[in-house]
């Protein structure tokens, strides 16, 4: 059975007084969230040990926004991924349309990153999705699996069990537009399909695909209903402890 999760990326927002505040509001809440559910939360990299802190007798992890495609090294203002797994972070989001965007981060440097982040036992939350005139040429299907084939697909039947994807349509995200819970479901199933091709059914099925892009708590419900969505990585409505906790039990 493939993990439900619901992953908080902070992205650059709250200084550490807030974001501790965050985290004792979610800490506060955490007896009233569906247990069923695998809770991260991705706060800047600066927060990672005072959040770890904070949700210390809790069940929620903590991960990061993002990891450098070097292991060590002469690369100001890096962050590699031993240095996050020696935090005892859990997780790293890797490739999140942002960083692909405004850092011109592609597949390949995805890919080093991502053996990077496995080689420290960290789990990469790997994220993919198409433009807004990508779908509307309807080439969204083949833009996510270059990015999926081009950044994944050299890695061996162990590692790529271990990688979490994120399905996350870039017209969506933080635009208050969600895809649909059939487009969403149209699009986890052909990953799923493509992984199964490559991998084979039982690693597919066991894959976790998250939605990401506007999930809120009026809209969660419908989308994690459908088949092959496994749960969210949530930007806005992550930054508010009522929220976040309305879509982990959108269930
Ligand atoms: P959003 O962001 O929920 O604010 O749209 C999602 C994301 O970028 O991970």
């Amino acid at each position: 059975m493939r993990k439900q999760i619901v992953a908080g990326n902070w992205k650059m927002n709250t200084n550490i007084a807030e974001g501790i505040s965050l985290a004792l509001d979610l800490r506060e809440l955490e007896n009233q969230f569906n247990n069923n559910v695998e809770v991260i939360v991705i706060p800047p990299f600066t927060h990672i040990t005072e959040i770890m802190n904070a949700l210390s007798d809790t069940n929620i992890t903590v991960g990061a926004q993002n990891c450098a495609a070097e292991e060590k090294g002469a690369y100001t203002g890096e962050v590699s991924a031993e240095m996050i797994a020696s935090l005892e972070a859990s997780h790293v989001i890797i490739g999140h349309s942002e960083r692909r965007a405004y850092y011109g981060e592609t597949n390949e440097i995805l890919n080093k990153k991502v053996k990077l982040a496995l080689k420290n036992n960290l789990t990469p939350i790997y994220c993919c999705g198409e433009k807004l005139e990508e779908r509307e040429a309807e080439n969204h299907f083949n833009v996510v699996k270059t990015q999926i084939s081009e950044g994944l697909f050299d890695l061996s039947e162990k590692e790529f069990s271990k990688i979490v994807i994120a399905y996350e349509p870039v017209w969506a995200i933080g635009t208050g537009v969600t895809a649909s819970p059939e487009q969403a479901q149209e699009i986890h199933k052909y990953i799923r399909e493509i992984i199964a091709e490559k991998y084979g059914k039982e690693i597919s099925e066991n894959i976790s695909i998250l939605y990401g892009g506007s999930v809120k708590p009026s809209n969660a419900n419908e989308i994690f209903g459908k088949a092959d969505v496994d749960g969210g990585l949530i930007g806005g409505a992550a930054l508010k402890a009522e929220d976040f906790m309305g879509i982990i039990n959108a269930f």
